[in-house]
């Protein structure tokens, strides 16, 4: 597995999502399978205030249902067919909820929350909801009891801020789409672990920004194996494909990035 032998943590980027249906314990089950060292999954409250592990905030595209994850309750979410819309042999495949996937992942692999509570204020969420799911995941973690380890990700910091109040000892992650700008004070303020840019991020100077911070640094969303060798030079600790299966084999005798030139392999 090229990632390991760099020492790069491979996420599941919703589970193996291009190999079975996102978000669900069959594309968890096939990450692990095709040498993920993570999974990263999407976790929203239901309207009893269940974790469970769904990207939209509808289940229209992902299950054979309609409506608001937040306005269907657990029994409802748990009735949907969420493997079908991907493939007929996954006919059957339910909604996860939290515990279930906690459960799956200890002694498997690291798990990657990323908590989807409506982005916050300015997006239309609001505290009492970051507050809501950051209390669900805590209630759901300590449930599990000896589940291995978490790492909590949010593109909102008012998330993370919630889930600190929750969990003061929880390994955070900010997720960053645009810049990095922002992210000394939210690490100051919420000491986090990591940074999770976006690919289009990955630049020596923002880097070093990242690592000057002191932060791990994991990247999404890498479907090309060739960019490895760049992601490694930059020096990135992990990244987030929707096919571990891809990194699997030698490394890529030379590797292209976008914007920078062609590169060598690192060794
Ligand atoms: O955690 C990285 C990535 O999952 C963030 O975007 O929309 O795929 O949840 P999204
Ligand atoms: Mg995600």
């Amino acid at each position: 597995m090229i990632a390991h032998r760099r020492r790069l943590i491979l996420f599941a980027h919703r589970g193996a999502s291009t190999r079975a249906p996102e978000n669900t314990l069959a594309a968890f089950d096939r990450a692990v399978r095709d040498g993920a060292g993570a999974i990263e999954c999407d976790v929203q409250i239901c309207a009893g205030g269940q974790p469970v592990i769904l990207h939209d905030a509808t289940v229209d595209r992902t299950t054979n249902g309609r409506g608001a994850v937040a306005r269907m309750t657990l029994e409802q979410l748990r009735r949907l067919d969420a493997g079908a819309w991907f493939d007929r042999r996954f006919r059957g495949e339910p909604v996860p909820t939290l515990e279930e996937t906690l459960e799956f992942a200890r002694g498997r692999c690291l798990l990657n929350l990323e908590l989807k509570s409506g982005g916050g204020a300015r997006a239309g969420g609001t505290r009492a909801r970051d507050s809501a799911l950051a209390c669900a995941v805590a209630a759901a973690m300590r449930r599990v009891g000896d589940h291995g380890p978490i790492l909590l990700s949010s593109f909102s910091p008012a998330t993370l801020a919630a889930a600190r109040a929750a969990l003061p000892r929880a390994r955070l992650a900010l997720l960053l789409s645009r810049s990095l700008r922002g992210l000394h004070t939210v690490h100051r303020r919420l000491r986090l672990h990591a940074v999770h840019p976006h690919l289009r991020l990955a630049d020596p100077r923002r880097f070093a920004t990242a690592r000057r911070e002191g932060l791990r640094i994991h990247v999404w969303t890498v479907n090309d194996p060739a960019l490895i060798a760049r992601l490694v030079a930059l020096g990135a600790d992990g990244l987030m494909t929707d096919d571990p299966a891809l990194f699997r084999g030698p490394p890529p005798a030379r590797a292209t990035f976008p914007g920078a030139g062609r590169v060598g392999p690192t060794g």
